[in-house]
């Protein structure tokens, strides 16, 4: 992939490559740097604003009308229709519009269950509660004292699923949403994944949640510092707001993420889960902000004048970006829970998308989740690939999470042997 051309209006902001120093002052020189940029288009920052505010207005109505028509506010599309390329002109303008999706029978239902009791197979037999040292991180470890996330990355399951083709086919599907190529340069191959491993979620009968406040992953104030990032955003900081579009990966897939407990160094198109169990829509589930342009309300909300000049609205480093009903009422409006899922189904959301999990009572069921997000092949997941092939042939946690390594010694874990070629592809091995 050839470098990108710089965008000269963006190469006049400041640009901190790796954390800064003195974090107040860089967010108050970048703010009146941007600020600068944005009135030099002869737009006010606030005029730049408003158009955000009227677009996202507009969808949180819709949204709003279409909770109380009792329409489903997620758009559903059959697996079979992804592989037999039968999705209607409808559904994709409702994906795109929507940006999250239910897959149905992504999976078959008995193949998924399959997994989910493998999975306590492996970690059972291989004494994991026994030796489970509690949270590795402050984020999920948020959610209770109980292992809900298991830190485990390479079993059978997990590894049979990423390199399924029926994985494959849905993530070539999620990736083709995405402008892919522009300015002659092709960010990312959408027919490729690169095999990110992550984690476990398995949530017994029973359970008492808090959930996980509503927050979106892609960074923190490197959203606002890094170069890579002012080029991906470069229509929101340069007053052309209209032109922004959340579909383009033209300047995301190949430059640095600052370092935290969320952080992901794999460009994703989507996020996203496979169901191992049947979760019911009211036992605390996940919920998005459907409306993929939030992104850009987020990203200029800090400049208005009635934030303090060192405060993004609360974004900082090592701290999950957070979306509050102080700053972003409009917003959590919005917020749309999946439907009833069953085991086998699989539940997707655009990588910059706002999200929250609803807290739970006394749930009713399992909720068991393996995370599995399409992160198709470019330069940033490239580079990621060579820690994920250690980890895999190590038995390590990757790179991207906390140093758990439970699995190192566990002589049943899935074997390079076992790979074939998406994994192989995958894993950068041919
Ligand atoms: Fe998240």
């Amino acid at each position: 992939m050839t470098a990108a051309p710089v965008s000269p209006s963006v190469s006049a902001l400041p640009q901190w490559e790796s954390t800064p120093d003195d974090l107040p002052r860089a967010v108050r020189e970048i703010k009146q740097a941007i600020r600068a940029r944005i009135e030099a288009s002869g737009r006010t920052v606030e005029e730049a604003f408003a158009v955000v505010a009227r677009r996202v207005t507009e969808r949180v109505a819709e949204i709003r009308t279409a909770r109380e028509r009792g329409e489903d506010v997620w758009p559903v599309i059959a697996y079979a229709d992804i592989a037999d390329g039968t999705v209607t002109r409808e559904q994709l303008a409702k994906l795109q519009r929507r940006g999250c999706l239910v897959v149905r029978g992504h999976f078959p239902r008995e193949q998924a269950l399959g997994w989910d009791s493998g999975i306590v197979d492996y970690v059972e037999g291989n004494g994991f509660f026994e030796s489970y040292r509690g949270p590795g991180d402050d984020f999920f470890g948020s959610v209770g004292s109980k292992p809900e996330i298991y830190p485990i990355y390479w079993s059978p399951a997990q590894m049979e699923a990423r390199q399924s083709e029926r994985m494959a086919t849905v993530q070539s599907f999620l990736n083709s949403q995405w402008k892919h190529e522009s300015d002659g340069i092709t960010w990312f191959d959408p027919d490729r994944d690169s095999l990110y491993p992550d984690r476990i979620r398995r949530r017994p009968p029973g359970a008492d949640s808090n959930g996980l406040g509503a927050h979106c992953d892609p960074g923190t104030l490197d959203l606002w510092m890094t170069e890579g990032y002012q080029q991906a955003f470069r229509h929101l900081f340069d007053g052309s707001v209209e032109e922004y579009d959340p579909w383009d990966a033209a300047h995301r897939t190949s430059g640095p993420q600052y370092p935290g407990t969320t952080m992901c160094s794999a460009f994703r198109t989507f996020q996203g889960w496979t169901a191992l169990s049947d979760m019911a829509h009211d036992q605390g589930v996940l919920h998005t902000v459907p409306i993929p342009e939030a992104m850009a309300y987020l990203m200029l909300r800090p400049l208005l004048d009635d934030v303090a000049e060192d405060d993004m609205c609360g974004v900082t480093t090592n701290q999950v970006f957070p979306v509050s009903e102080k700053w972003h009422p409009l917003l959590l409006e919005a917020l749309s829970g999946i439907p009833d899922v069953q085991a086998g189904d699989s539940v997707w959301w655009h990588c910059d998308m706002i999200h929250s999990v609803a807290p739970v009572q006394d749930q009713q069921g399992w909720g068991n989740v393996m995370y599995v997000p399409a992160a198709p092949w470019c330069e940033r997941n490239e580079r990621y690939a060579t820690e994920v092939r250690e980890a895999f042939v190590s038995g390590s946690s990757p790179s991207d999470f906390p140093e758990e390594h439970y699995e190192r010694s566990w002589p049943d874990r899935f074997t390079p042997a076992q790979l074939n070629d998406t994994g192989r592809r995958g894993l950068g091995l041919i």
